[in-house]
């Protein structure tokens, strides 16, 4: 990671540790990273598992692309570095609600493989699990529920990923959930077993 413009920082360790915390929430903090095409159901899939998790008492909550991007990330675009700063913040956001103790739910394009390696390099090891969320082009292009693949084949949205910038598959996810071949009852529970199966819904 690139150094702080500022000089002269002190970074404080606090009183209470990751555990003190998972302890007192009941379960571990983890961000489970969502990448997948516009259309491929990130947004449906992160809302669903964040409902499902709060109501067993657990403290989840979604970043979401067009969300964060009328806020904090307001000043970027769609350019390969815009995406990358995007990707940059995003992640430390989602850093800081993990070692709060949060299951912090993603969804993000992020569709370059560097940007995600940043993301995961930068956190603590086990705090990020990456999450492909798995439609193909042919089906979120069908879907279009925004109309946005209609408008990029129009030549009216540029660098519109799938069409006309580029989206790099995970090569080796934790987890890659068919939201192209199923619906999201089933890829929510997929995600939810996952997350039983490596023990981050316990505080111990
Ligand atoms: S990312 O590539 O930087 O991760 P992000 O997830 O924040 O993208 O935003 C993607 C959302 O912005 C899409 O779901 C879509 O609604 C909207 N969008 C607008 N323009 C574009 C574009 N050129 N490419 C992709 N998504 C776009």
């Amino acid at each position: 990671m690139s150094e702080p413009k500022a000089k002269n920082l002190t970074f404080h360790i606090g009183e209470l540790s990751r555990a003190d915390r998972a302890a007192a929430h009941g379960h571990k903090g983890v961000t489970l990273w969502l990448t997948g095409l516009s259309g491929s159901g990130k947004s449906t899939l992160s809302h669903r598992v964040e409902r499902l998790l709060t109501e067993r008492g657990v403290f989840a909550y979604v970043l979401d692309g067009d969300n964060v991007r009328h806020g904090l990330n307001r000043d970027l675009g769609f350019s390969a570095a815009d995406r990358t700063e995007n990707i940059r913040r995003v992640g430390q956001v989602a850093k800081l609600f993990t070692d709060a103790g949060a299951v912090v739910l993603t969804a993000f394009i992020s569709p370059y493989r560097e940007d995600r390696a940043s993301v995961r390099a930068a956190m603590e090891p086990g705090d990020f699990v990456e999450v492909h969320v798995a439609a193909g082009l042919d089906v979120c292009e069908t879907r279009d529920p925004k109309g946005l693949y209609k408008k990029a084949r129009a030549g009216e949205i540029p660098d519109f990923t799938g069409i006309s910038a580029p989206y790099e598959e995970p090569e080796a996810p934790e987890l890659r959930v068919d939201t192209g071949g199923q619906d999201v009852e089933q890829s929510a529970e997929d995600v939810i077993a996952y997350l039983l199966a490596h023990g981050y819904l316990t505080g111990a």
